[in-house]
Formats: C-alpha cells, structure tokens, sequence
C-alpha cells in the first residue's frame, strides 16, 4: 500500500532511466577509486572494482548494513538499491527529476540541488543487485568536509507503522522543534593535516542551546572558523529554500542536505601555484591524478589536462569549464586572474521517502529557514 500511494503519481511520469538503461557519462578523466582513496578499504575489491565509499559520513555502510554506498573506478557513487518499498521508491524519484522529455520547470529547477543521476547500475556477476548510479558530490574538492543534515520536522513518513514512528521520534526527540539533524560529519583540521569525524550520535545530543555551537564545528578548522564557507552555505541553502517555496508537488520525509566545502584555506588574491599544484595532485585526501610539471602556465595546465586524454573536452572533473578552469577549490578565470571564490557544494540527497503532494512542504521548510537561522547567528558572531 504504501509503495503504490506513494508512487501513484511518479508512476505516471515517463521514466527515462528505466532498469537495465545506464545514462553513465564519459567521465573520463577521474581517478580511480583505488588511486583516489589509495589503499582499498579492507584490502578488498569489490564488485568490478568498486569499493565501499571511504568519505561517506552517515547512512547505511556497505559490509556493516544490508545495504550501502560504493565507489565506481569512474568517480561515480552507486546507492544499493534499498529493499521495497523505499528502494524503487528513490529510484522512481531520480527516474522522474532526471527524464529526459521533462519540462516542467519544478523538476528543471530541482536538477540543481541533487546529485545528477545516470541511471540503474548493476555488476555483471550480480545483475539483480541494483545501484543507482549518480555523482559524487565531493569529487572536486582535494580536503571535502562534509556534512550530512536531515530536514524536516518528522523522520517518518505518513505510512510509517506505529512502530516506526516511535522509533524515529526517540532517536531525536527534538525533530519536530529544531526541524534538522546532524547525522554525521567529518572536518578537515588544518595543523594536523587530518579529519575529524563525527557519527549520529553527535547531532542527536545537540537541544536548542548547543546547536549553534554543534552546528558551527563544521566548519572550524582547528585554527579559524570558515565564514566563507558558512555564508557559501547559507547561499545555497536560500536557493533550495526558494525552490521549496516555489514546489507543492513533492513532499520529502527523512531527506538530507549534504554540504560540502573546500578544507584547504582559500586564498584571496594570487596563490603561488607551488600550492596549488604538487607534482601529483591529490583529491580527496589521498589519490593521485594528473601530474603537473613546475611553473608551467594555466593554459598549459589546462590544455595539457583535457588534450591528454584525461578529461572530456571542456570538462573537468565533470564540471563545465569553458570560461573558467576549475582546479583544488579555486576558480581560475584566464582574463582576470586567480579569483577567490569558495567552493562549497549544499545538495539535497536521499529520496527513500518522497511522496506526491499537493500543498508546500512545511516541514521541510520549517527545518530549511531554521537552519538558515542558525547559520546566519553563527556568522554574525563571527564578525
Ligand atoms: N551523491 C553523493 N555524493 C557524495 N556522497 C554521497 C552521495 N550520496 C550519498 N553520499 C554519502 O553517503 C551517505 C548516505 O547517503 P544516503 O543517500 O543518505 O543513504 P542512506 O539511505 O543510507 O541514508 C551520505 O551521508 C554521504 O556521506
Ligand atoms: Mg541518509
């Protein structure tokens, strides 16, 4: 019952990314899991190549829960198909925002703020073991620090048992007052070259009086608080808080906002390029990608990069580049020079429980301008 109600209507909408049907962009050009993360993670390979996702901060893990998050060799990350309903449910979601004859402007705009999607994946091995398969967000960045926050005022959705709702209220009984969690997130610290993580248990000990203090951890690197990446954040947050405005078409339980920026400091006029460039360029932590020679131009760089055969023509890192090259957090405009701009990324993610609607998602809402609540005090008493 609760898979057709919920899918009554997106059932409707013509799916593009139908089972079997891979979208799956060259994304030539990316590490390989096992370049980018360096050692497997349990010294083992899985399934083609593909590794459990080493940054992943919340949710369910591959090889702990029954399901969880990989790592493709292409720099994609595949989303185990969770058990129905909730499962085909995300699958149907990504299948409707992401087919190719939409035009309606809601799901055009909503394109913006959830990782793209290239369709059903699955290991010749195991063809009935289904991933979604979509992009990692964290991908550009060289030290991501992210965090994954769950929105809304209730965790369960209306066809949740009664058990289920008395589950998801004692884990946070606060969801309904404060509107988001902090499921998990991991800082990078700048002195000691290492992240800090945090799990679940985190946020569900933050109450009305710490969370502005649970919530600013984020973004302090050990020796400054990142007010560039907070207000790069409360950017992105008030453009998915106007798409919500804007939509009474969708309703979305248990759904998280994944942030992401740049734990490398910024700069703000011109960085020596010995920073930005070290022989091997590193991504996310520990991976090695192209190598750039010393003192070599930005256009060398840049044409040496595509023309290599390491990057699709006018992409890099699965970006558009054709007026800017984007490298290591930083925009490179050829015109004006090296431009400062604070590279963070505010993604909706986790879609098991959307559902049809015809009236504004309060909930979610309600969560969204409190959150920019928070981060606009947390900035304030930075200044
Ligand atoms: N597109 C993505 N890019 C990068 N990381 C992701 C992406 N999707 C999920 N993750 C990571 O996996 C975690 C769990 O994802 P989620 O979709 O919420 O799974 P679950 O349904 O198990 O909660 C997130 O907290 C994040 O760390
Ligand atoms: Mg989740």
């Amino acid at each position: 019952m609760e898979s057709s109600l919920a899918l009554g209507r997106l059932e409707l909408t013509n799916s593009s990314a139908a089972v079997g049907v891979s979208l799956t962009p060259q994304l030539s050009g990316g590490p390989s899991a096992i370049e980018k993360y360096g050692q497997r993670p349990q010294g083992q390979a899985h399934l083609n190549g593909c590794v459990p996702l080493s940054h992943q901060v919340a949710g369910h893990k591959y090889g702990v829960d029954k399901v969880g998050i990989l790592q493709h060799p292409d720099g994609t990350v595949l989303k185990q198909l969770q058990p129905p309903p909730r499962g085909p449910r995300e699958m149907q979601f990504y299948s409707m925002v992401y087919a190719e004859d939409c035009c309606d402007p809601c799901f055009l705009e909503l394109k913006n703020h959830v990782p793209k999607y290239y369709g059903i994946w699955s290991s010749p091995d195991n063809p009935h073991d289904l991933y979604l398969k979509m992009e990692d967000v964290t991908r550009r960045f060289i030290k991501p620090c992210i965090m994954d926050v769950k929105l809304g005022q209730q965790s369960y959705n209306p066809f949740a048992s009664q058990e289920k709702r008395e589950q998801q209220i004692r884990k946070y009984p606060l969801m309904e007052e404060i509107g988001f969690l902090v499921l998990g997130m991991r800082v990078y610290k700048l002195c000691t070259d290492t992240f800090e993580t945090y799990d679940q248990h985190y946020g569900r000990r933050l109450v009305k009086d710490t969370i502005k203090d649970g919530l600013a951890k984020f973004f302090y690197n050990g020796v400054s608080l990142r007010k560039d990446a907070v207000s790069a954040s409360i950017f992105r947050v008030r453009r998915i808080l106007r798409w919500f405005e804007s939509q009474q078409q969708l309703t979305f339980y248990a759904s998280s906002l994944l942030f992401v920026y740049e734990g490398l400091p910024s700069c703000s006029s011109s960085p020596p390029l010995s920073s930005l460039f070290k022989k091997e360029v590193e991504y996310n932590n520990n991976s090695i990608q192209v190598s750039v020679p010393w003192g070599c131009s930005l256009t060398s760089i840049y044409t040496n990069h595509t023309e290599g055969g390491h990057c699709g023509k006018g992409h890099l890192h699965g970006n558009s580049v054709d007026a800017e090259t984007k490298l290591k957090g930083y925009v490179v405009d050829e015109a004006e020079g090296w431009r400062s701009e604070p590279e963070v990324e505010v993604r909706m993610i986790d879609f098991a429980h959307v559902f049809a609607s015809e009236s504004h998602d309060h909930g979610y809402i309600y969560g969204l301008k409190h959150l920019l609540m928070v981060l606009e005090q947390i900035l304030c008493e930075a200044a």
